[in-house]
């Protein structure tokens, strides 16, 4: 009998949702630690970023269901501590890993037009994420 070839995409999902669980977890709990009257206006960016980031874990985790993948539990290392300056560096750089990873695996779909419009589509809000992080970053400075 031959062994049914597993969907590589399923791997691929998987990464991207420990890394959706990371950011969730990383921007509440800024949101939660970020102190003084001046942080207020980047506390809200951070929590509205990680409900995003909840969002995007959703549709992940549904898909990969679809394809016949069991989606993660477990993010990756997530970044804590600092000044605010520190939060916001720590952020753009997972959303900068997160637009490097979402580029390789939207070349992995091949003929899976689903998958791959719904990766741009969280691609785009990734990069939305990075440039508000960026600007907040040279207001800071
Ligand atoms: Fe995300
Ligand atoms: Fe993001």
């Amino acid at each position: 009998m031959p062994t049914k070839k597993k969907n590589p995409l399923i791997d691929a999902l998987n990464e991207a949702i420990a890394e959706e669980l990371t950011a969730i977890t990383q921007y509440m709990w800024h949101h939660t630690m970020a102190q003084g009257m001046e942080s207020q206006s980047v506390r809200e960016i951070f929590r509205k970023a990680s409900i995003e980031e909840m969002k995007h874990a959703e549709v992940l985790a549904e898909r990969l269901d679809y394809l016949g993948g069991v989606p993660t539990t477990r993010p990756n290392e997530i970044k804590m501590g600092g000044n605010l300056q520190k939060m916001i560096r720590d952020n753009l750089n997972l959303e900068n890993e997160a637009i490097v990873m979402y580029k390789r695996i939207i070349k992995m779909c091949g003929d899976d037009s689903t998958t791959r419009r719904m990766l741009e589509e969280i691609l785009a809000d990734e990069e939305e994420h990075a440039s508000t992080f960026e600007s907040l970053l040279s207001i800071q400075k």
